[in-house]
């Protein structure tokens, strides 16, 4: 596994840290609300609002204090309105439960509204010095290529994974500088496509940069796309009613269905089907196509009308649980959504007799 980065990290980071304003205090309230602010907010955008919103609300108590009103006016802006009205509330939790204090916890932080996981760990390791992981997307980013973890980042378990390995990662003496020396080096150098590996610090020991993947990490996997799957929709007609059946199968099963051939989307192949299930027929005519989206797969259906050229099998028939059905079954008889476009059909052909 690769060392720990932590030396070389803060060594870049005292030379090349941002300038931002929020960095030059250790005071809770003021980096509570620079990291509220960031939560959906580019840190250049935030620079402005935070100054002007500490001169309105110099303390958590003048903030606790202030109508909603006009905390909502400070933000104006800023976007995402439900974080100045947690911000509020917060604030007003602090003076009214903690005595205007802060929780010094990621524990206690957890509780405030508005702050989760990622901002209680940065709040905990930049105000208190708390060694608490801040672990947001571009950290797993960055994470992802240095320790080289190659799963789907998507994956509830790999984030654990990343988690585990920025906290051990974590020295005991700077945990906020490097929580922000991660954030800083996942916006200067460890970006998403063409990641700066040349001017990066921890490129000796980076594991993705060894093995030259490092623009392709993290792996977001892609959802594998719905199946495609050729269905023949086979309306088997017999003196003015259609073959229809439970389907057996788990997908859609219960569900009635017309004669169903999949993998098949020629009239001849649909009508074998038929006859070697017992149903002798010929093929009529097409009734066009139907496509149904389903969450893993799609059908694309071809609707068929076929005439059965004697009675029904009376073996095939019980062996399917199926039925002849009259136009009024097709409306009392449970068919899925899929069947839509092949039950109006049906009902077109029934009616026309
Ligand atoms: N994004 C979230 N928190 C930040 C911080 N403390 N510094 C810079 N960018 C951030």
């Amino acid at each position: 596994m690769a060392s720990s980065p932590a030396g070389p990290l803060l060594n870049w980071y005292d030379a090349h840290r941002r300038d931002l304003p929020w960095r030059f205090t250790r005071d809770p309230y003021r980096i509570w609300l620079s990291e509220i602010m960031l939560q959906q907010t580019r840190a250049e955008t935030v620079r402005a609002y935070y100054a002007r919103f500490l001169d309105l609300f110099p303390t958590v108590e003048a903030l606790a204090g202030a109508p909603q009103e006009q905390v909502l006016k400070a933000w104006e802006g800023l976007g995402y309105y439900s974080r100045a009205r947690n911000l509020h509330r917060a604030a007003q939790a602090v003076v009214q439960e903690h005595g205007g204090r802060f929780p010094d916890s990621v524990e206690g932080l957890l509780k405030l509204p508005g702050v989760g996981p990622y901002t209680a760990g940065a709040i905990a390791s930049i105000a208190f010095g708390r060694p608490a992981p801040a672990v947001d997307g571009n950290v797993y980013r960055v994470a992802s290529r240095y320790f080289g973890v190659r799963r789907d980042i998507g994956d509830p378990a790999a984030q654990r994974e990343i988690r585990a390995l920025v906290q051990a990662a974590l020295p005991q003496d700077r945990p906020g500088d490097f929580n922000q020396a991660v954030m800083d080096l996942g916006s200067a150098l460890c970006i998403p496509l063409r990641p700066r590996c040349d001017q990066c610090p921890l490129s000796d020991s980076c594991d993705a940069y060894a093995e030259g993947d490092a623009d392709v990490l993290p792996i977001h996997e892609k959802k594998s796309p719905p199946r495609r799957v050729e269905v023949a929709v086979c309306l088997a007609v017999w003196e003015g009613r259609v073959l229809v059946m439970p389907r057996a199968q788990r997908m859609l099963g219960g569900l009635y269905v017309f004669w169903l051939a999949t993998d098949v989307s020629d009239a001849q192949t649909a009508r074998e089907t038929l006859e070697e299930a017992g149903f002798p027929c010929r093929f009529v005519e097409s009734l066009g196509e139907a496509r149904h989206v389903f969450t893993h797969r799609v059908w694309e259906m071809h609707l068929m009308h076929f005439a059965l050229t004697g009675a029904p099998d009376a073996q095939a028939m019980e062996r399917l649980g199926a039925r002849m059905a009259a136009l009024e079954d097709l409306d009392a008889l449970p068919f899925p959504t899929a069947m839509r476009a092949a039950l109006e059909a049906a009902q077109g052909l029934l009616r026309r007799r």
